[in-house]
């Protein structure tokens, strides 16, 4: 992909203009420049999981392992798809809580139906699923 920069102009509304010069503030983004090309890069990261395309993302759970069950459920869970996970991580929180990190990697229908699977699993506390990319198709 080439490096060349095209400068763009875009007409927006005034007051939409200065909601999004709030934005750039509050979140810190150097310039407009900036803020535009990481909301694109966001956008075409939700497009590669709309378009089922070869994704990359985290999943994070939470669960008392005291539960019965819950904490076997999720490792045969997790044996079904050995595929998409490239690693995990379990973390004990306190005397009940654990917390387990997934990376995966895969087609995003793939990974959408392990979290599927992970979510209902009775016991989890928490589940959530952090969209990313390969990097190969963004810039
Ligand atoms: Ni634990």
């Amino acid at each position: 992909m080439s490096n060349k920069v095209e400068r763009i102009t875009i007409s927006v509304e005034a007051h939409l203009l200065a909601k999004f010069e709030n934005y750039l503030s509050v979140n810190g983004y150097p310039t407009r420049s900036e803020a535009i090309k990481s909301l694109m890069r966001q956008a075409l990261i939700e497009q590669e999981w709309q378009q089922d395309t070869d994704v990359a993302g985290t999943i994070s759970l939470v669960y008392d392992h005291h539960k019965r069950g819950t904490m076997e459920k999720l490792v045969d869970v997790q044996h079904d798809f050995g595929n998409l996970i490239v690693c995990s991580q379990h973390v004990h929180l306190d005397h009940h809580n654990c917390m387990e990190v997934l990376v995966v990697r895969g087609r995003a229908a793939e990974i959408l139906a392990i979290l599927a699977k992970l979510k209902a699993v009775k016991g989890i506390k928490h589940s959530a699923l952090m969209m990313a990319t390969t990097g190969e198709d963004v810039e």
